[in-house]
């Protein structure tokens, strides 16, 4: 055979392979997402191996290990006693919320990790919506949730968030959220806008971990892309952009790379992209039925993630990712 192009040489060896690769996932590209509560012990989560509703001070030593480890971001998560649980999600803006107190304190004991704070209302909500519901209780009310938003995203600022992150797909919320920290003075809190956030499956296991399975029959369809819109992610994308986002995020992401990419392509502002829990479930589940290689799997999840065309990616294996890169 006379073939002058053999695509293999450059695969015959490690050295090689090396050489030629064209992704590479970084310590510094991972954000890890950890679940605070307010109980004095851990609880483990049942469908989230290896990760844990934490207490404030165990938080706070998990993250002074992430930021030693080279991770630069966490995003704290807070897991709310059903007893403050109400049907407007109040107990948000209240001093006595917990997310206040984890925040204030990772800030305080490592000042230099970047502190990520979600923006909406399911983890407050007796009904696990992200806004308050309508008059008639059939839907979510977009304009008072907004309202109720920025003055959330000002006092997890005022607490230690370097970046509020509004995860409600309300519309409006990301300029408003804008409007409301430069006129609390907070004009150097980033936004990351969840821009493209379907209405998903695969949050069930973060539902679980934080209490927040919806009770209502309404869907988180109408405010959550439909899985099938890939034209509309991009329109949300760019009026997140014009409000005034500083990063926007595509989530899930394993299975809506092509949105990755889509989004990579239209914008210039950094991308993230969120593994999200049922992602990280499957893999797992997988691998302790002995179906699939748990490392390997994990690792080309991640990196074709970021061969889509993401910078950043949030992900439970953050720490165990980041343990591996140093052994
Ligand atoms: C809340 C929120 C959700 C996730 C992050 N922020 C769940 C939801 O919208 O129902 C999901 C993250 C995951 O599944 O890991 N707005």
């Amino acid at each position: 055979m006379q073939l002058t192009t053999r695509l293999r040489r450059n695969r015959a060896s490690e050295g090689l392979r090396r050489m030629t690769r064209e992704t590479r996932l970084d310590v510094a590209d991972l954000v890890y997402p950890l679940f605070v509560h307010g109980g004095d012990h851990n609880e483990p989560v049942a469908s989230m191996p290896g990760v844990e509703r934490r207490n404030v001070k165990d938080l706070v030593r998990e993250c002074r290990e992430a930021f030693d480890l080279g991770i630069p971001a966490v995003a704290v998560f807070p897991v709310i006693d059903p007893a403050h649980k109400d049907e407007k999600g109040s107990h948000a803006l209240s001093p006595d919320n917990l997310l206040f107190r984890a925040l204030s304190e990772v800030k305080s004991a490592v000042p230099e990790l970047v502190l990520i704070a979600d923006v909406a209302l399911d983890p407050y909500t007796d009904h696990g919506h992200d806004g308050m519901l309508t008059k008639d209780g059939r839907d979510v009310d977009n304009d008072p949730t907004v309202e109720m938003l920025g003055r959330l995203a000002v006092k997890e600022a005022e607490a230690g968030a370097d970046i509020v992150a509004p995860s409600d797909m309300m519309d409006g919320r990301v300029g408003a959220i804008r409007a409301a920290l430069d006129a609390a003075g907070r004009t150097d809190t980033c936004i990351l806008a969840y821009a493209a956030k379907f209405a998903s499956a695969y949050y069930g296991p973060f539902r679980d971990a934080v209490g927040s399975a919806q009770s209502k029959p309404i869907s988180k369809a109408t405010y959550q892309l439909d899985p099938a819109n890939v034209r509309e992610a991009l329109r949300e994308v760019e009026l997140d952009e014009r409000e005034g986002a500083d990063m926007v995020m595509v989530k899930p992401a394993g299975p809506y790379l092509d949105v990755i990419r889509a989004v990579r392509e239209q914008t210039k502002l950094p991308l993230v992209a969120y593994q999200v829990s049922g992602e990280y479930a499957q893999i797992h589940a997988a691998a302790r039925a002995g179906w699939l290689d748990y490392e390997k799997c994990r690792d080309e999840a991640l990196l074709a993630i970021k061969r889509a065309g993401a910078d950043l990616v949030i992900t439970y294996f953050a720490r165990e990712m980041a343990e591996a890169s140093k052994s």
